[in-house]
């Protein structure tokens, strides 16, 4: 069985869908920077062994991504669930999760990388706007995405509306994927290839909300 460990750094909302979904992986851990973030209550309540790694107490970034290796390596990790896990990683953390860390992302990647996106999206006046579940890779927000969740902006949405309705949308599509991988429909070649069901996956899968 994959087992599976998920970073937080606040609310937790997608960790509580990936919970809710009984994957056939194994939530084997959950890791946060930071103390007081809901997730690990979250994750008691589940019986899900917790850490905090706060990285205020590291002097730089890669030993506090060194510290949360290890904590990956004593929970025998295989895939790593980042699920509003608020830190930029370091190269070398990325490169040696490559291919066995996913990302969830408030936009229709590669629109809109980084902080702010629905009031992003408002701004330009887009009509479509949603969420990536995507593999990690060096570049921020980059990398091959395996689904979105996409929906209509309404003529009424405001910021708080449009996060909360891509939130739900994150709550659908983020257990879908992340059980694709641990069931192996989805899979990353050595060379950084998303192959679905053995195939090149050329678009994310897309579900639409309208
Ligand atoms: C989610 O909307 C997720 O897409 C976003 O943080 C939120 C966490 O919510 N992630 C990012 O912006 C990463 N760039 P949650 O703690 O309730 O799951």
């Amino acid at each position: 069985m994959i087992k599976i460990a998920v970073l937080v750094s606040g609310n937790g909302s997608n960790l509580q869908a990936l919970i809710d979904a009984r994957l056939s992986g194994q939530i084997a851990g959950v890791l946060s920077n930071q103390p007081g973030a809901y997730a690990l209550t979250r994750a008691r309540h589940a019986g899900i062994p917790t850490a905090v790694i706060e990285h205020r107490q590291y002097p730089d970034r890669e030993s506090f991504d060194d510290a949360m290796h290890q904590q990956l390596l004593a929970w025998d990790i295989d895939l790593v669930i980042l699920a509003g896990f608020m830190r930029i990683l370091s190269a070398k953390f990325v490169r040696t999760w490559q291919g066995r860390m996913l990302n969830i992302h408030p936009s229709l990647l590669p629109c809109y990388k980084g902080m702010h996106t629905h009031q992003r999206v408002l701004n330009t006046g887009d009509v479509l706007h949603g969420c990536t579940v995507h593999y990690v890779t060096a570049e921020l927000d980059a990398g091959p995405a395996l689904a979105q969740g996409v929906l209509k902006v309404s003529l009424h949405d405001n910021a708080e509306s449009l996060a909360n309705r891509v939130h739900a949308l994150e709550h659908m599509i983020y257990p879908r994927a992340v059980e694709w991988v641990c069931n192996g429909t989805v899979q990353h070649s050595a060379d950084g290839q998303v192959m679905h069901k053995g195939q090149p996956l050329l678009q994310p899968i897309q579900f639409c909300k309208f």
